[in-house]
Formats: structure tokens, C-alpha cells, sequence
């Protein structure tokens, strides 16, 4: 179980899929995501797969998640803010081209 750091002092309170957590300044979205405690933050598009943040340094993409409203946000390489809410991502992403 993912667990923050006794000594840390959680002020920043964000929502995580409905559920309120509170973090230090500094955490990520992905650490929000984990203390959340939540079965999985997305799902991949062709198997279902349930993913949950795993490398926490931008690698996996495991962390995929709707953060205030902007799908596809690597959690873990963006900090929290009060208020913010991040959501688990639904579906694959949607990929612009200028093809007509
Ligand atoms: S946890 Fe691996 S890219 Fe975010």
C-alpha cells in the first residue's frame, strides 16, 4: 500500500476520481492518484488492462489520466495545486491530423 512520508506535511487537497486526498506541495498527481487508493487510473485500449502510475519518472505512461479536464496528462510529471481534479482516462486518445 502506497503510503506519503510521516513528516510530510498534506496542505494541497485535490480530488482524485471523487475522493478528496490531501498531499504535501511538491507531490505529484500520480502520488495523489495512489494515496487514492483507486484500483486503476485508466485501462488500455486494446486488452482492458487495468494500469495504475508505476515508474513515477515519465516512462511507463501507466499514469495516462484526465487532470482538470485534459485528458492524456502523465500524472506523475505534474505537481498538485489545490483544487485540482484529476480523473481516471477513459478510452484511447484521439490523434489530430490535417488530413480532411
Ligand atoms: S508513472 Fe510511469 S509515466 Fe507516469
Amino acid at each position: 500500500m502506497f503510503r506519503l512520508r510521516p513528516e510530510a506535511r498534506a496542505t494541497v487537497r485535490v480530488s482524485v476520481d471523487g475522493r478528496e486526498v490531501a498531499l504535501p506541495e511538491g507531490a505529484s498527481a500520480a502520488a495523489a492518484v495512489l494515496a487514492a487508493g483507486l484500483a486503476a487510473i485508466r485501462e488500455t485500449p486494446v486488452s482492458g488492462a487495468k494500469r495504475l502510475p508505476y515508474c513515477m519518472m515519465g516512462v511507463c505512461f501507466d499514469c495516462l489520466a484526465e487532470i482538470d479536464g485534459v485528458p492524456n496528462r502523465q500524472a506523475c510529471m505534474v505537481e498538485v495545486r489545490e483544487g485540482m481534479t484529476i480523473r481516471p482516462q477513459r478510452g484511447a486518445r484521439a490523434i489530430e491530423t490535417d488530413a480532411e
